[in-house]
């Protein structure tokens, strides 16, 4: 008989979690993670249509699974993984209660006004976070160093500011002191530090250097000192990089032999606005063979294009404005035309010392701009251009061409 009523109530037991189970749905979200999104909103206020408006109290707006801008776990423990409030015109504090949410995997608080505040240190206390996106959202101050505890992040976009490159960003925009922790950051695909202040970072490439699965480095305009090159930066240079944009720096032509290493899946490389004063172009680039964008803008880079240029098949973008570049540009016309005259859309070789008459150019059959003037030209401008139906722009001026 005990045992029988011991039975019962074990079956009873299973029957219950069967039905809570197959109601999960209305069960919605734990009640942990309800109470943290409640005070995360109430440090908060944003605009009339925010996504706050739609998170309540009231007892038939309980379920913050439904509530906007927040996903659960689709297995059923109510868990909150995804907290989506970018552009929100969101304000004030973020309540520290924000840490309950252990199960997030996605944080976007991009496009609001934090007043140039910290980073809150307690985000690195969101050990499941995959995706952390911070950009364009006026925090300030240094990056805290617990960012280094997210050792499961992919991707991390701190991206600074959303104003002009000309006016100075804010006084208190966000730097770091030092990028001990990026290293602890593993599993990291994606890191955009734009507008941050990385000027007193010596080993800022050592660092990023350690990142095995990297594929897109964003650190335009970070002030980023010229690259120490060691023998360990050059053994663990990376092969997953696909995007590079280092652009407006204080570089100097160190980076070329980093970058020389083994950037076999480069696509988009971005150095313009540095300061590789006396070099020239490195022959090592001609062998980025899946490189479709290359920028050197305005960088004093001297001498001619190199040879192994001609093994770029996929180059569609090569901006090489701006620069004390010289040589006939029959050369870099006849390189370029080895393998990319196909794929290439755009050339500046705007404002350099180029000489020569220009060649006939109907080969490039996808070329859209053609930026030539401040160089050296001379000679007539042949009749065939009129039949390139691609080209949209031409720039001639300052040079001393006929028509
Ligand atoms: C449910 O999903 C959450 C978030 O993805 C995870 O942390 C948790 O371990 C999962 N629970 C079970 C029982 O699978
Ligand atoms: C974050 O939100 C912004 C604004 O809605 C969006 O543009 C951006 O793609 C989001 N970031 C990520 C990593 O999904
Ligand atoms: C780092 O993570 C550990 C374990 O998840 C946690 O105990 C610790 O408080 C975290 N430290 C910081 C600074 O966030
Ligand atoms: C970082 O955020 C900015 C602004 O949202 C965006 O333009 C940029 O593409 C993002 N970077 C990456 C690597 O996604
Ligand atoms: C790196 O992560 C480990 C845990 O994996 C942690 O103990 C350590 O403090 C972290 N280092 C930094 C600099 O964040
Ligand atoms: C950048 O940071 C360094 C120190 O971290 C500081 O000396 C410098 O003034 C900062 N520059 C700007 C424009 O904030
Ligand atoms: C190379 O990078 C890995 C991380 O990807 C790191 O563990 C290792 O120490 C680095 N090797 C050297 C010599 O720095
Ligand atoms: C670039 O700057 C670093 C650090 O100041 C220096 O060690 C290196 O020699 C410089 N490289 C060149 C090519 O001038
Ligand atoms: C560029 O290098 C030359 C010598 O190669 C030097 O005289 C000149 O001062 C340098 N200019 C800048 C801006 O560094
Ligand atoms: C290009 O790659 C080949 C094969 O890996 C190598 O032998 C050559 O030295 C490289 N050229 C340059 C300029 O780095
Ligand atoms: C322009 O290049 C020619 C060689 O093509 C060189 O002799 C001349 O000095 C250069 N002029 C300037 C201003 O750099
Ligand atoms: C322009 O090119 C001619 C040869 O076509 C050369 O003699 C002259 O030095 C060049 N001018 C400059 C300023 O480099």
């Amino acid at each position: 008989m005990v045992e029988a009523r011991c039975c019962f109530k074990l079956l009873y037991a299973i029957l219950v979690v069967v039905l809570l189970h197959m109601s999960s749905p209305c069960i919605g979200c734990s009640e942990r993670d309800r109470q943290a999104l409640l005070a995360l909103k109430q440090g908060l206020v944003g605009d009339d249509g925010d996504r706050l408006l739609s998170w309540g109290r009231e007892a038939q707006n309980k379920n913050c699974c439904q509530w906007e801008g927040v996903y659960c776990s689709s297995n059923q423990t109510g868990h909150v993984v995804k907290l989506d409030l970018g552009d929100q015109s969101l304000q004030g504090k973020i309540s520290p209660k924000l840490v309950h949410l252990q199960h997030l995997e996605y944080l976007n608080l991009s496009f609001n006004n934090f007043g140039w505040s910290k980073i809150p240190d307690f985000i690195g206390s969101l050990s499941n976070l995959i995706y952390l996106d911070l950009s364009y959202a006026n925090f300030g101050g240094q990056i805290p160093n617990q960012l280094g505890n997210l050792t499961h992040l992919q991707y991390l976009n701190l991206s600074s500011t959303s104003s002009s490159d000309i006016r100075p960003p804010p006084v208190n925009s966000i730097h770091a002191k030092n990028l001990n922790w990026l290293p602890n950051l593993s599993g990291l695909k994606h890191l955009d530090l734009s507008y941050t202040n990385l000027s007193d970072i010596v080993g800022w490439l050592e660092a990023v250097n350690m990142l095995p699965k990297l594929t897109n480095l964003i650190l335009w305009r970070c002030k980023l000192p010229p690259p120490i090159i060691s023998s360990v930066s050059l053994m663990n240079s990376s092969n997953s990089l696909v995007h590079v944009d280092l652009g407006l720096n204080n570089l100097n032509s160190s980076i070329f032999q980093w970058l020389s290493g083994t950037h076999t899946n480069l696509v988009y490389l971005d150095l313009s606005y540095n300061n590789f004063n006396g070099s020239s172009i490195p022959a090592s680039f001609g062998n980025m063979s899946s490189l479709a964008h290359l920028s050197l803008y305005d960088s004093q880079l001297e001498g001619g294009i190199p040879n192994s240029f001609a093994k770029l098949c996929r180059l569609r973008e090569l901006d090489l404005g701006v620069n004390s570049l010289s040589g006939q540009l029959s050369d870099f016309v006849e390189t370029l035309s080895k393998c990319a005259q196909k794929t290439l859309e755009s050339l500046d070789i705007s404002f350099n010392n180029i000489s020569g008459s220009l060649p006939d150019l109907t080969n490039f059959l996808s070329l859209k701009h053609l930026l030539l003037q401040d160089n050296n030209l001379s000679g007539r401008i042949p009749k065939s251009i009129g039949q390139m139906s691609k080209l949209e722009t031409i720039g001639f001026g300052w040079n001393s061409l006929e028509g």
